[in-house]
């Protein structure tokens, strides 16, 4: 069987490489206290899932929030997941953050109505190899939710999403991924665990699966 390249790696980062280490002090700074509601300019607030997160203690301040989106993460994840991402909290990249509140790490999403800390694919990051504490990522996980939910063009593949994760992280750091499967650990890491993530009885279970970087770090030279 041929192996599928990743079609977005052979493109050049335009403009600005990020420094994620700004972004995370940014985060840690912008954690504030104002109670959470549906941001004034929706026009309209999608059906709700089962179980919100609304992440109360992050929303200050800081300008429009980001549209809500359908796929949020249960309540408290975030917090109970951070002693296997074995960073702090306003370290994390969130890779397809969607409607994660500003100062909740650093925040990357393909749409502009996220309102994210960076705007870009998750495939092709604009960061260095190794700099990131841990990666959380929970990216459409169909071809039809990424049209018919995000109004994103192209479905990004797990394979590819994971393989960008990996090159970003740093050396015995961790990713934590979100979807219907658990991927295939990319080259230079190893699966530590997976999670089944229920929003209630008798809804669909979605995997939380968890990977380490190799503490020497990807090699890809040649490859
Ligand atoms: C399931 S939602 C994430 C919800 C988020 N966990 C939350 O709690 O709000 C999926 C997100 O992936 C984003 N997305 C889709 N394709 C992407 C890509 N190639 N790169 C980055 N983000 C992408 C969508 O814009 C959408 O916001």
């Amino acid at each position: 069987m041929t192996k599928r390249s990743n079609p977005k790696r052979s493109v050049p980062h335009v403009g600005k490489e990020y420094d994620a280490n700004e972004f995370a002090r940014q985060s840690k700074q912008q954690t504030s206290t104002r109670s959470w509601s549906w941001p004034v300019h929706a026009e309209r607030a999608p059906r709700p899932p089962a179980i919100l997160v609304l992440h109360p203690e992050l929303m200050g301040e800081m300008g429009p929030a980001p549209d809500p989106v359908y796929g949020q993460y249960p309540r408290g994840l975030i917090a109970k997941i951070l002693p296997w991402l074995r960073c702090e909290r306003h370290e994390i990249l969130h890779v397809c953050s969607g409607c994660l509140p500003r100062g909740e790490g650093i925040r990357v999403d393909i749409r502009p109505a996220a309102r994210p800390d960076i705007l870009a694919d998750g495939r092709n990051l604009p960061l260095r190899d190794g700099s990131v504490a841990a990666v959380m990522l929970d990216p459409p996980y169909s071809p039809r939710y990424t049209k018919g939910l995000y109004g994103v063009g192209e479905y990004p593949r797990p394979a590819h999403l994971m393989a960008e994760a990996a090159r970003v992280v740093r050396p015995g750091g961790r990713i934590a991924f979100v979807h219907y499967i658990t991927p295939k650990p990319p080259r230079g890491t190893r699966f530590v665990r997976a999670f089944g993530l229920s929003t209630g009885f008798d809804m669909p279970i979605r995997a939380l699966s968890i990977f380490e970087k190799d503490q020497r770090g990807l090699s890809l030279g040649g490859c």
